[in-house]
């Protein structure tokens, strides 16, 4: 393939990225989406692999081969309540590879590599014709780094150390939102005392640390330095993130592993990397901005570790009075008597697969003439539009699923509510507790309606670890049980 074929199919799958891109933004262009970005990214490989300028193809196919059956075996396995954890752990890597990438950049630009470099080129052009081809593409990295002088150096240096620094940065902190999401940590924020002049001095040491770097032609100690802090950064800046802010941390470290991919672009002199990261780092800063602004977070705020994010210290998880218990016999009775519902569906609908029972009820409420719309919040869930898509995968209609701007307003005219398996995005705490940790965040106003069914087990607390008022109000009844047998026992009384 010529290097002119290899740059026009860079640009081809580009495009397919940025379709990609636009495809996803819509439930109903996702899976086109979907399918451009598989395209852009065969394209993609095919041409790296294809690249005059590519060697070892045998150690790539290799590794593609094993990375790709460990991606599908995953892939297949993975319940749609742990795709943010796959996710989490998917960007590590990309922290991880941007790291090692700036190694391998900065070995490269040691002038004493190149000269033992030059030294098995030359017994190489004497040998067998594969041997000199891989030593023309040697020959050529070497010229470039013999090339390297003055501001290009400089250049190449700072690209190296912000590489590495981003990669550290987002491969620690994406292990402690896995960590934090699966449950092996807890979600609530780590306060150390000084937590922001900790994170300052990070940044403050590190700055430093890339002028001694720079200044010395490239010296290792200030590159091991600055990535060790960048781990500790990284782990400390997710880490001090509480529960409920997750989502805005997940579509972060997305941003961050973009930036990362972008900076690899640059040290590998790779086009396409460089706009593929950039595609997914700035419409991973887009995400985290929209989802601060559904939170009413502050986006500094939260990219800064939870700065000034300080009454999250007081979680109140106490038990809030008393609660009535309801049946699903009762809750039919209710509902038929309704005249308008909303489900609010939550984490726990994705928990117990109960989409499916949800859109049979919907089904047979609306064929009695009752009004039935559902109000989604931007982080119900456990990822961005989880429960868009588990209702588009039990075939509700689009165009009864309203989010929580268009629908909250509705609510005082509504006879009845199914909370469904949710909780945070329910809690009124929000709005009445000033220290509560998710104070500020806007919910769905469920509690104005004139019936409201709470679906959970037991009275514990949603993701965020603070007790829900919701479930203690007087229009509030709860139906324990997992919330799939539950919907089903309500549909047989109906
Ligand atoms: P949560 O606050 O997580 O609460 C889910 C509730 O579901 C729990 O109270 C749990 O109560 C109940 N539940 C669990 N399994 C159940 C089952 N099988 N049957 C019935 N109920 C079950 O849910 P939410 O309102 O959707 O809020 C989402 C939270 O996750 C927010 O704090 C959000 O910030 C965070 N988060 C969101 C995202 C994104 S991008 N959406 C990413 C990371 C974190 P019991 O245990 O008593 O049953």
């Amino acid at each position: 393939m010529s290097q002119g074929l290899v740059t026009a199919s860079y640009i081809v799958a580009a495009v397919f990225f940025i379709l990609s891109l636009a495809g996803l933004s819509k439930q109903e262009t996702a899976k086109n989406g979907n399918l451009f970005g598989i395209i852009g990214m065969a394209i993609a490989l095919a041409a790296t692999i294809l690249n005059p300028a590519t060697s070892g193809v045998e150690w790539i196919i290799l590794a593609m081969v094993i990375g790709g059956a460990i991606g599908i075996r995953l892939a297949l396995k993975v319940e749609m309540t742990e795709m943010p954890e796959l996710v989490a752990i998917l960007h590590s890597f990309v922290g991880l590879a941007a790291v090692l990438v700036g190694f391998n950049s900065f070995i490269d630009i040691q002038p004493h590599e190149v000269s033992e470099v030059v030294l098995v080129l030359g017994q190489d052009l004497h040998t067998t014709l594969e041997s000199a081809k891989a030593a023309f593409v040697e020959a050529s990295q070497v010229q470039q780094a013999e090339h390297l002088t003055g501001a290009m150096l400089n250049i190449h240096l700072v690209e190296v150390f912000l590489g590495v620094f981003i990669g550290a940065v987002t491969f620690t902190g994406s292990i402690v939102a896995f960590a934090k999401l699966r449950g092996l940590i807890s979600s609530k924020a780590l306060m150390l005392p000084h937590r922001h002049k900790l994170n300052l001095l990070a940044v403050v040491v590190s700055f430093i640390l890339m002028v001694m770097f720079v200044q010395a032609g490239g010296a290792v100690t200030p590159l091991i330095l600055m990535t060790l802090i960048a781990f500790a950064f990284g782990w400390h800046l997710v880490a001090s993130i509480g529960g409920a802010d997750m989502p805005v941390v997940v579509s972060m470290l997305n941003s961050y592993s973009g930036w990362a991919a972008a900076a690899a672009g640059f040290m590998l002199s790779n086009d396409l990397l460089i706009v593929v990261g950039a595609l997914v780092g700035s419409s991973g800063a887009i995400l985290s901005y929209i989802m601060c602004k559904a939170m009413n977070r502050s986006f500094i705020s939260v990219i800064a570790g939870g700065f000034g994010n300080d009454s999250a210290a007081a979680s109140g998880d106490d038990t809030v009075g008393e609660y009535r218990e309801t049946s699903a016999e009762d809750v039919a009775e209710m509902l038929k008597a309704s005249d308008s519902v909303i489900i609010t569906p939550g984490y726990g609908m994705a928990v117990a697969q109960a989409q499916y029972p949800v859109a049979e009820i919907t089904k047979k409420l609306r064929a009695l003439g009752i009004k039935v719309r559902f109000g989604i919040h931007p982080v119900a869930g456990r990822l961005p539009g989880h429960m868009n898509v588990l209702l588009a995968e039990a075939k509700v209609p689009y165009d009864i699923v309203l989010e929580m701007d268009e629908i909250n307003e509705d609510f005082s005219d509504t006879d009845t509510v199914l909370v469904i398996g949710a909780n945070d995005t329910v809690n009124p705490a929000a709005m009445e507790d000033p220290n509560s940790p998710i104070a500020g965040m806007p919910v769905l106003e469920v509690w104005k309606a004139q019936n409201v069914i709470g679906f959970k087990r037991s009275m514990n607390t949603g993701y965020a670890g603070v007790q829900n008022p919701l479930f203690f109000k007087d229009n509030t009844q709860m139906l324990f049980g997992d919330a799939k047998d539950s919907v089903e026992a309500i549909l047989k009384a109906l």
